[in-house]
């Protein structure tokens, strides 16, 4: 038999656990008929704001920014996209647009300032026909940009004042800029969160050499990139056991591969934003495939089975094996002498040899970092028979 991919999420069964998060993706109902059409169990339509209706967006508002230095390399979706251009009766008209035309559950996504507007806004969205109703109180370039402290009591306001309106689920979008978003995720789903999302995206800035000016639109950007993820995976893990409500992942899921281990770090759904901005819609499909090829790969039956495993699996600092049990060899047919290794060495464990750079085992620390850098692949590490004490 197949794996099963569905989860239950706010009330909804979904057959796979990929939703779309908001953005101009998801902005109108034709584009989230696409969206459904590559697989997307459900789409978060993109946010709604109080403060910023009816504006069209800045121009340009996209750059992909790719830091190379040294060894390192990163990339960096940098984009200034502020809420959807629609007021909240237009906004409403498409959530009805696409409940008449899409059978997959369609959220809402608010970003308001004022108890009253989230009344309404809530309610409005609620007649519209949205399953559920995201609270974007975490706005990178929003009203609420703000230090996560200040962030946190906004959240949880809003959550109080929206639930005085609506029964439909209500799903907080965190910020990443809390101190402790596992704490903070606790407190949420003390105050009636039905679900979190876990981030948005960070607020940042580049600026251009020449000008001296910030680039794009010339202020502060959201940023994100497949770097996120390792964020995202750290506070999963520290958020997922124990919480009573599930975790939307949002942040850095670029791939399959980094999908699938926001499910394993706790993630009950993950949400893909910027990878279907660059690459279409059909990176559903493939995320969807890869997945079911993964359980498949390891004999499991259903998402149920896997989800937070490596919560369990974290190594406590005390208990790290610190004892120094390997060390580095180079494999002189493979070694072109480039020296890097020796370099990088701290521990003068590498020198130049007749044929080829050699490592001394007894001062090597086994620390890694040359067998990383090594362009030729080179140097491996081995077991040491009796591991040295240091
Ligand atoms: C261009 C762009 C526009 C976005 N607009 C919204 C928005 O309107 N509301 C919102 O809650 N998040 C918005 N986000 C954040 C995404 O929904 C998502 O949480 C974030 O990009 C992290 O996911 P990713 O790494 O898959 O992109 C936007 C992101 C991008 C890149």
């Amino acid at each position: 038999m197949p794996p099963s991919l569905s989860v239950d999420y706010c009330g909804l069964r979904l057959p796979n656990p990929f939703i779309v998060a908001p953005a101009a993706i998801t902005e109108t109902a034709d584009r989230i008929r696409r969206l459904e059409d590559a697989g997307a169990a459900a789409v978060v339509m993109k946010s709604y704001s109080e403060t910023e209706p009816q504006r069209r967006h800045a121009t340009p508002r996209f750059r992909i920014l790719h830091h190379r230095a040294g060894p390192f390399s990163a990339d960096v979706l940098y984009s200034y996209e502020q809420a959807s251009v629609f007021d909240l009766d237009r906004y409403c008209e498409e959530i009805a647009r696409c409940k008449s035309s899409c059978a997959i559950p369609i959220f809402a996504s608010l970003h308001i300032a004022t108890d009253d507007h989230w009344r309404e806004a809530v309610r409005a969205c609620e007649q519209a026909g949205a399953d559920a109703i995201e609270l974007n109180v975490s706005c990178p370039h929003g009203v609420h940009a703000m230090g996560g402290d200040e962030m946190l009591p906004a959240m949880a306001h809003a959550l109080a004042v929206a639930r005085e309106a609506t029964s439909l689920p209500l799903v907080p979008k965190m910020t990443p800029q809390l101190d402790r978003p596992d704490l903070a995720a606790r407190y949420l789903a003390s105050s009636g969160a039905s679900a979190l999302v876990m981030f948005n995206r960070f607020t940042g800035l580049d600026v251009d050499l020449d000008s001296m000016r910030p680039i794009l639109h010339g202020g502060y950007a959201g940023h994100g990139g497949p770097w996120a993820l390792h964020y995202v995976l750290r506070w999963l893990t520290a958020t997922y056991p124990g919480l009573p409500i599930p975790i939307a992942a949002s942040g850095g899921a670029f791939s399959s591969d980094a999908a699938i281990k926001m499910v394993l770090a706790g993630a009950t759904v993950v949400e893909v934003c910027s990878a279907i901005i660059a690459e279409g819609p059909a990176v559903l499909t493939r995320f969807i495939s890869a997945l079911e090829e993964y359980l498949d790969r390891h004999s499991i039956a259903s998402l149920d089975y896997v989800r937070g495993i490596v919560c369990d699996r974290l190594t406590a600092t005390d208990d790290v094996d610190r004892r120094n049990r390997f060390f580095a060899a180079i494999a002189p047919g493979l070694c072109t002498s480039c020296g890097v290794c020796g370099r990088v060495c701290i521990y003068d464990a590498i020198s130049e040899g007749a044929q080829s750079y050699a490592i001394d085992p007894d001062a090597c620390d086994g620390c890694g970092l040359c067998l990383e850098l090594c362009p030729t692949e080179a140097i491996a590490l081995h077991p040491r028979p009796t591991p040295l004490e240091r």
